[in-house]
């Protein structure tokens, strides 16, 4: 049968206390709401429809570029009227699966049995979970095993708030049935509500074989309303990328302190010491060790990098075996080609050293080229913008940049030149020679320093 996917994701969430809409809070640094489309996306469903409500053009405008279909539910009247909104937009035929956009962690492999138990229009399949604390919940009612209805916990009896079978409110549902039931809804109920959930006891009336699968963990199925629950699912996704990577072959010092907002991949003997973020997508060749307390954003390195501690890393290229930090920082459009150092208090942008090039302590080389071998002194600055341009700095191979030099740019140091120390380089320095820029020193014999009145 066709697949359709519907995500609710109309809530307010009054209780983020937050400016942005619920389904927009990030966890692992996406919204909610993506999370739930990509899961989505790898159930390989015909159409999938966002119902949304609140902040809704904020919502539409993050997720211009992805093929949704979107329906408005201006007024929330419950999970029932929110489907309703979306009928016009499902075909008569197939199944539609029924996704909450603030339910982000759900496994593709459970949503996968579920659907796959809907094989025919005359089944039904509920997701639903046993709680050992069931409160809150719309609780699973059974007769001689099979299920009846679903009863929600401000109109359930003392009798039915025992059961600890929960609904998950994630569900797959013939399309045929949800055009025929959804616009019998009533909310005469203790929330005044049209539920979703009152299609069970008209799937039951009808005849309808109602399935129930279960999630692999608990945690699948959890929902979000307050910053509390965000950490608490925060922390089980970065375990689970945590696992992904060990399972991979690295070594994490302390899996509570490492988090992945993005995707990796991993060479063998990778090892990541306590306190590292890795974001957007980082590749690390073999033997990649990153020192305590690194960020790396939408890195590549090579076999063999070594990142010492509080380096921060975005958009870096990285060559075999080189060597960074402690306390660097590269920017984007650093590349490093192998074997290069880049020291402490360095920080590099939109520049290229090539093989062996080092720059031990205390630089800035932005826009810069820096030829295979050359050594940048401490303290080298390459002045690259004027107030209104920006200019680059061409060093050539085996050049040797004295200490505390101003290179101001546009300029070019040839191969095998030399630059003295404190020296502020305007003009090319041919091959092979030495520039010095810098005042003559002068010393005063017998100086009396200025004595106090
Ligand atoms: C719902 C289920 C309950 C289940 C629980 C699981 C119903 C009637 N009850 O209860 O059986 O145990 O979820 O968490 O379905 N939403 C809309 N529009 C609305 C109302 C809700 O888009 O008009 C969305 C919300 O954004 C949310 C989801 O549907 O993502 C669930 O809504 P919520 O009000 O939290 O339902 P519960 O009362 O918790
Ligand atoms: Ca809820």
């Amino acid at each position: 049968m066709e697949l359709n996917v519907l995500i609710l994701a109309a809530g307010k969430g009054t209780r983020m206390k937050s400016i942005l809409p619920k389904v927009m809070q990030p966890l692992a640094a996406k919204p909610l709401l993506a999370h739930v489309l990509d899961t989505a996306k790898q159930l390989s469903a015909q159409r999938t429809i966002v119902v949304y409500g609140h902040g809704g053009e904020l919502v539409q405008t993050h997720f211009a570029n992805e093929a949704i279909g979107w329906a408005l539910q201006a007024e929330q009247k419950g999970t029932g009227h929110a489907v309703q909104v979306a009928l016009s937009q499902l075909p008569d035929t197939g199944k539609t699966l029924i996704l909450y956009g603030d339910v982000p962690l759900t496994s593709v492999d459970t949503l996968h049995k579920l659907m796959t138990s809907v094989v025919d229009d005359q089944s039904l399949a509920l997701l639903t979970v046993t709680l050992a604390n069931p409160s809150g919940y719309g609780r699973i009612v059974r007769e001689a095993g099979a299920v009846q209805r679903i009863v929600e916990q401000k109109d359930a009896s003392e009798a039915e708030k025992q059961i600890a079978e929960i609904n998950t409110g994630i569900m797959c549902v013939p399309n045929k049935y949800l055009h025929r039931w959804l616009p019998t809804l009533k909310n005469n109920n203790a929330q005044g509500e049209y539920y979703l959930t009152d299609i069970i006891a008209l799937a039951v009336a009808d005849g309808v074989t109602i399935h129930t699968q279960h999630p692999a963990s608990a945690w699948e199925v959890e929902g979000i309303n307050d910053k509390l629950q965000l950490a608490t699912l925060e922390r089980v996704y970065q375990r689970l990328q945590a696992e992904n990577l060990m399972r991979a072959g690295a070594t994490i010092i302390d899996p509570a302190r490492f988090d992945v907002r993005g995707t990796v991949t991993i060479g063998m003997d990778v090892s990541f010491d306590i306190n590292v973020i890795l974001e957007g997508h980082n590749q690390l060749g073999n033997g990649v060790q990153i020192g305590a307390n690194c960020m790396l954003k939408n890195c590549t390195l090579a076999d063999g990098v070594i990142v010492k501690a509080n380096s921060i890393l975005d958009g870096a290229e990285v060559g075999n075996n080189t060597d960074i930090g402690p306390f660097a920082r590269l920017r984007p459009g650093t590349k490093l080609a192998a074997n290069v150092h880049v020291g402490n208090f360095v920080e590099v942008k939109n520049s290229t050293l090539h093989e062996g090039a080092k720059a031990g302590h205390l630089s800035y080389l932005g826009d810069a080229d820096i030829g295979a071998r050359s050594n940048i002194g401490a303290g080298t600055i390459t002045c690259n913008y004027d107030g209104a341009n920006k200019s680059r700095t061409v060093i050539g191979a085996d050049a040797f940049i004295g200490s505390n030099a101003s290179l101001i740019a546009p300029v070019t140091i040839g191969d095998g030149a030399t630059t003295g120390a404190g020296s502020a380089i305007s003009k090319d320095v041919p091959p092979n020679s030495l520039a010095v820029a810098r005042g003559v020193q002068r010393n005063i014999d017998g100086w009396q320093r200025p004595q106090k009145a």
